[in-house]
């Protein structure tokens, strides 16, 4: 895979400006959603002049990254003259970095594309290392393919029109990827003021918090090793959020996130000796910006069930990515069904259910 470019904007147009000069695209297309359409667009144009552009705009939110809208946005560009040598901007959160980079990967084999993420998780984690993809038979992420965008322009004074629960579920990634790196950008992001953003100082931490994913990516494109690193919370997370999806009370992807984080730190200092000072304070973090998960004893079952499904696992056997300290990684771990109820169990108990 491409190694791809990450690049920290100092100024959105001229950036742009310097990444699409660099090829001679006979045409380039902008995908937004329906809100980025509304909210980003504006800003883009004022920062650049985009004229000679086209605009594909499909619906907004989780529910639109299927293979409908994908046939929309390959037809959108087969009949617009898009060709080979044509470019794809996707503007937007991670549905449309996600479904934009699948699109642009597969038309005409595989065509350029830029990703310019709008929302904290998509700077921090979706639109960087190349993954790529659509929801498909009830299942996220089902069918998609590694492909790195060109480049990743990361503005981040779109943030700053960012609600606070859309703000928490990116951090939530950051988090993560303090934890697998040093115990100094780990205290760093638990020492950040999350109530009275200073928007200089997040700029600083998003670009450490992409390093971290690219230093990863770089090692391992496609998920064979250390990659898995950056699963960390996500088996009993993923878990969470499809419960939450099944009892039609869905939560954002980096809640079920920081609620997976207390579960798999906590099994972390069971099963890898991860320090418990670190993840107390971890877990007050947690507790104090997300607030709790409810479940009770009878959806441990359906949890563990959700967990055996997850595509990360080989065989049916749950994977775990744990910690034995900040930066130590311990992949490939497993634990039986007596320990994950055990972890459950704390999770009630510390975050006070
Ligand atoms: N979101 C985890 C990864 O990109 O591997």
């Amino acid at each position: 895979m491409n190694k791809q470019e990450v690049i920290l904007c100092q100024q959105l147009g001229s950036d742009l400006t310097g990444v699409i000069g660099r090829k001679n695209y006979d045409k380039v297309f902008i995908l937004t959603d329906q809100h980025t359409h509304d909210l980003c667009m504006p800003v883009l144009n004022r920062a650049n002049n985009l004229q000679q552009t086209t605009e594909i705009t499909i619906g907004a939110e989780d529910v639109h990254k299927n293979l409908d809208t994908l046939a929309s946005v390959w037809m959108a560009l087969s009949t617009q003259g898009a060709s080979r040598h044509s470019l794809l901007i996707n503007l937007g959160g991670g549905m449309v970095t996600d479904l934009g980079g699948f699109a642009a990967s597969t038309f005409k084999r595989g065509i350029d594309y830029i990703n310019i993420p709008t929302t904290l998780l998509s700077m921090v984690d979706a639109s960087v290392g190349g993954k790529t993809g659509i929801n498909f038979n009830g299942l996220k992420n089902e069918v998609g393919v590694f492909s790195p965008a060109v480049s990743v322009l990361i503005e981040t004074e779109f943030l700053r029109t960012l609600d606070a629960h859309n703000f928490f579920s990116g951090y939530a990634e950051m988090l993560k990827h303090g934890l697998i790196s040093t115990d100094r950008h780990w205290s760093e992001l638990l020492a950040f003021d999350t109530e009275c953003i200073d928007y200089g100082r997040l700029k600083e931490l998003v670009g450490q918090s992409v390093q971290v994913k690219e230093d990863i990516v770089e090692q391992d494109p496609h998920e064979h090793g250390i990659r898995k690193a950056l699963n960390l919370g996500h088996t009993i997370g993923h878990a969470f959020e499809s419960l939450a999806l099944a009892e039609d009370r869905p939560v954002l992807h980096g809640y079920a996130v920081a609620w997976g984080l207390v579960c798999e730190l906590y099994l972390s200092h069971l099963k890898c000796g991860f320090p418990k000072e670190k993840m107390q304070q971890s877990i007050h973090f947690i507790r104090q910006n997300y607030g709790a998960f409810h479940f009770e004893c009878p959806h441990y079952d359906r949890l563990y069930e959700l967990m055996k499904h997850d595509k990360k696992n080989m065989a049916g056997i749950i994977n775990f990515t744990l910690l034995s300290d900040v930066g130590h990684i311990c992949l490939n771990q497993t634990a039986d069904k007596g320990v994950i109820f055990e972890v459950f169990d704390f999770y009630r108990e510390c975050m006070g259910l």
